[in-house]
């Protein structure tokens, strides 16, 4: 185990080249970033300016980078495809804002989905994904198809599935991006839910109202970091709930309504 002091994330000199020969081009140009656990960044940025690319490094979905990075304070550029993948399945959980749901499964299928790389039973992989969907109530929609969902919906079951696997980190690119302000809202408060119970998360947003509830904003530029902002996240009240991936249930009482 790593102790508490270790960042959960380092990045050192990181550089991510596009193209080759004179048509080439530098998306990341040398980032230095130290991100502690429990912290709720968001990053900011005009169009092209690099998020997306650092976003997916950070989730090791991207091999041919120049530079450092450790996860827990251990060094994974180099480890090979199957054991990052196995971290990946392990420790993060992704959102996108192309909710990327299989449109052939139904929604506890799609939810249950990642466990099938932990050896559960079937059995229990459904028990699972059913707890995780009544966190996000959406008890009643176990059983539709995605086409059946409304954009709210469909991203919350994309969380639920997201954080099925108690990831410790959770990368979300413009995860409201495609949603009107309501839905944005319910998915921000339970990012903040995620927040307070201790878990890392890195948000990428266009939205600057949605950065107050991040703890760190971050602003980006020509594929550097330009601005660094620790400040005070809007929702500071303490819980009690512990950590996400400390936890064997995710349940929690809610007052925010269906949509
Ligand atoms: N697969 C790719 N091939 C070539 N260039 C890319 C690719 N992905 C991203 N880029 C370029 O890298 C830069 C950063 O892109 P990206 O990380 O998607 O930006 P952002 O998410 O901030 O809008 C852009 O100039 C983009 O055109
Ligand atoms: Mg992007």
């Amino acid at each position: 185990m790593p102790d508490t002091n270790t960042p959960v994330i380092k990045l050192t000199g990181l550089r991510k080249r596009f193209g080759i020969g004179n048509a080439q081009h530098h998306a990341l140009d040398g980032v230095d970033l130290t991100i502690q656990k429990g912290e709720f960044v968001a990053i900011m940025g005009p169009s092209g300016c690099g998020k997306t690319t650092l976003l997916n490094i950070l989730g090791l979905l991207d091999h041919h980078i120049d530079g450092e990075y450790e996860l827990d304070g251990r060094p994974v550029i180099s480890l090979s495809a199957r054991r990052q993948a196995r971290i990946r399945s392990q420790q993060i959980g992704f959102i996108f804002q192309s909710f990327n749901l299989i449109s052939r499964l139904s929604v506890i299928d799609n939810v249950a989905l990642p466990l099938t790389y932990k050896g559960m039973t079937k059995l229990n992989r459904l028990k699972r994904a059913s707890e995780m969907l009544a966190a996000f109530h959406l008890s009643e929609r176990e059983y539709y198809m995605p086409h059946q969902l409304s954009g709210g919906q469909t991203q919350r079951v994309a969380i639920a599935r997201a954080l099925v696997n108690t990831p410790s980190i959770i990368l979300a690119d413009e995860p409201t991006g495609n949603l009107d302000s309501r839905s944005s809202h319910i998915i921000m408060e339970e990012l903040s839910d995620l927040h307070r119970r201790g878990n890392t998360i890195i948000m990428v947003t266009h939205n600057p109202g949605l950065t107050t509830y991040a703890s760190r904003i971050i602003t980006m530029l020509d594929g550097k970091i330009d601005t660094d902002t620790i400040r005070k996240p809007r929702k500071a009240k303490a819980d009690g709930k512990r950590p996400l991936n400390k936890t064997v249930k995710v349940k929690k009482p809610k007052k925010a309504k269906k949509s």
